[in-house]
Order: structure tokens, then sequence, then C-alpha cells
């Protein structure tokens, strides 16, 4: 814990002033304990912490830190610590680096008063959230094939966490092309971005069917192992509680999503996306004559035999089950580990890549575009 924690105050450097004096702090107590210098009015909190991770096991260097610094910033939601609710921007407070000591003394009180409220975060919760930038990444995608036919159409997303890229045709954007043209639509959450390469001006045309592909979807079905619900205050709090505090901009692009989605009717499905995709299909759920798939930093999750059983399961449902039907399955992935890419699509973070059946029971795979995974702009292929 307390290289990770190092690492995470070093990270916060440059980023998040709070986090960077709240993980420095962390580091402190950590290490007194080590030293066997442990402050006795912070025994039961190491005891609690103890005890919630006893067994569980975590792989990325990160995940302790975030986990236990969103469980502080639930506490600061949910009003139990108002002596840091000053210093937490997401609760209308503000932080300045010469307020490191006030921080310090502000989080030992949270901690040694409120450690076993922390329990169900820290025993359940992992480091999941959901970024509400990614919807051009899957939508351009679609709108550049229904707009050929524009069928009614079914929309799964598989890892959706609280299903918020669900209602991406709900969101506003303002979009600048690569000759100063400009795409705008209100609304809130608003995305600024700007689309780039060959296929740039043709994606900002297909903008103007944004309504018409709203109007044209039907059920609109999340998959996750732990979907959120955010009509739930509590799964809710969990998004926002994993969101740094001083990071205002994403915290209110959060909840003006969480808004928009409470207009639509959104389903979720509990459990492995390839799961998932076999009894939706057996179950013949989809009765539209279009069935678009579509993942955001989710499928990459999955080691190589996991994904190649997903690629497996999509192929059998759009060539089987659904084979009457207009099918499409995009993803907006890093690339994978040995993946033969085309020239064009190498070197970049992420890549939207669209699968479609390829009439011999398998799929085609088309590289679309790139971005990075909180996109602000898209190369377009
Ligand atoms: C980084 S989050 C991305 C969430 C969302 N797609 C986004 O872009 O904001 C990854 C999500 O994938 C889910 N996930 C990971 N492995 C999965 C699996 N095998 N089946 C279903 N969901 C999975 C996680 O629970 C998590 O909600």
């Amino acid at each position: 814990m307390i290289g990770d924690l190092y690492l995470q105050a070093d990270y916060c450097q440059k980023t998040s002033p709070l986090y960077a004096a709240l993980y420095n702090y962390l580091l402190e107590l950590y290490q007194a304990r080590k030293d066997g210098r442990a402050d006795p009015a912070l025994c039961a909190f190491f005891e609690t912490v103890d005890y919630c991770w006893h067994g569980r096991s975590f792989t990325a260097w990160f995940e302790r830190p975030l986990l236990l610094a969103g469980a502080i910033h639930e506490q600061v939601l949910q009003g139990n610590a108002p002596e840091l609710k000053s210093f937490y921007a997401s609760c209308g407070g503000a932080f300045a680096p010469d307020q490191a000591n006030d921080l310090a003394m502000a989080i030992k009180t949270t901690l040694s008063q409120c450690h076993q409220q922390m329990v169900p975060f820290l025993r359940q919760e992992t480091i999941q959230t959901n970024e509400t930038s990614r919807g051009l990444a899957w939508l351009l995608p679609v709108l550049a094939h229904w707009q050929k036919a524009r069928p009614a159409i079914t929309l799964i997303e598989l890892g959706c966490s609280a299903g918020l890229g669900l209602v991406a045709d709900g969101y506003g954007y303002q979009v600048d092309g690569p000759a100063g043209q400009v795409w705008a639509r209100k609304g809130d959450p608003c995305f600024e971005i700007t689309l780039n390469g060959m296929g740039a001006e043709r994606a900002l045309s297909s903008l103007a069917h944004l309504p018409d592909l709203s109007a044209a979807m039907g059920a609109r079905i999340g998959c996750d192992l732990n979907p959120l619900d955010c009509k739930e205050e509590n799964q809710k709090r969990i998004l926002e509680a994993l969101i740094w505090p001083d990071n205002a901009p994403r915290l209110a692009r959060l909840r003006a999503a969480i808004e928009i989605q409470a207009r639509y009717d959104v389903r979720f499905e509990r459990g492995d996306m390839v799961a998932c995709v076999e009894h939706l299909s057996e179950r013949g759920v989809a009765d539209t004559p279009m069935v678009v798939v579509f993942n955001t930093v989710a499928s990459c999750y999955l080691d190589d035999d996991h994904y190649a059983a997903l690629r497996r399961a999509i192929g059998a449902a759009f060539n089987g089950t659904w084979a009457d039907k207009d099918c499409l399955w995009v993803e907006f992935e890093m690339p994978r580990t040995g993946e033969a890419l085309p020239d064009f699509a190498e070197g970049q973070e992420q890549l939207i890549k669209v699968h479609r059946p390829d009439g011999q029971g398998g799929l085609h795979t088309h590289y679309f575009g790139a971005a990075t995974a909180h996109p602000t702009e898209i190369e377009m292929f």
C-alpha cells in the first residue's frame, strides 16, 4: 500500500492538488503504522480497512488508493464528513495546496469517525466509472451505416457500467470539422469534439441525422458484471465518489447525463458479456430490423480466450437468430496485443472498430477511426 500511495500521490501532483495532498497524508499514516508509530486514534480505521480487503485481490497499483479515496469521497457526498466538505469542490468547497495541514486534520477526523460507514464501499466496490464523453465513438459509425435504410434499432451495450453510453444520442454536442465547419446541438452534458482525417467531412454531415436515429431507437439494453442503476441514490453516489472531487466539469457531465438517462427506458442485464449476448439472442429479444451491439473500454478487460468467445458469440447471433436483421457491432477499445492492424490504425490509443456478419458465419472487421479514451478529437480513417 505504501508504494501504491506513493505512485498515486505522484500521479496526482499535476492533475489534482486535493488528491495529491490526500494521498501524501495517507502515505504518512501508512508509513507511521509500518514503523510502529501508528496514531492510536486511527487503529480502528486500519483494522477496518484490513478486514474489508482481506481476501480481495488487486492487480493494478492504483486500485487501493482510488478505492480508499472513493470511500472517503462517498462519506463527504453523504454529508457524513462535514469537516472535509469545505475542501471538496464536488460539494461546493475548494482546496489550495497551502491548506494541506488543515486537510490532513480533517481527513484524520473522517477516518477515525466514519471508518465503519466506509465498509460496504471498501468491501464490494471496484474502480467502476462511466465516461460520458465516449458517445460519438459509437454513434458516428452507427449513423454512417443506419442512414442508408433508417430501420428501427435494438441497442445493446456490453460492459455498460451505469448505461450512460446507451443514451449518448440524447446529449449535446459541439462538433468541429476539419475545414472550420461546425455541427452543434444544445444539451447538457455538452461535448466539444473535433473530427479530423479522411472521413471527417462525411462523419460531420451524418450528424444531421442524429435526431432521426434517436427516434428509431427501440429497446436500450445494458449488460455488465455489476450494472449500476442511477435511479438508486446509493449507486449513483458510487459513480460520483469515484470521480476526483476537484474534476468539477466531469462530475457535472456525469450528473447531467444521469438526468438525461432518467428520461429513457434503459434495461439492465447482470452478467458476463458473452453470456449476455448468448441469452439475449436466444430469447429473441430484438424485434427490430436492426441490432446494434457496442462496447467502449470494456472488452479490453477480457483475456484473449474470453475475447475470442465474445467474437464467436456475436458472430453466432448475427449469423443465426438475428440473421434476418441488419447487425452491427461497434467497439471503442485499445488495440489488443498482437492484433494485426492496418498501417493507418497503428499507434493509436483507442480504435473504433466496426464488425459486420461476413456471410460465412463469421465477422468482417472495418477500422473506422481512433481517439483517446476521453475523446476531444476523433481521427476518422
Ligand atoms: C472501464 S468501465 C467502462 C464503462 C463504460 N463502457 C464506459 O465507457 O464508461 C468497464 C466496465 O466493463 C464491465 N465489465 C468488465 N468485464 C466484463 C465482463 N466480462 N462482462 C460484462 N461486463 C464487464 C465492468 O464491470 C465495467 O463496468
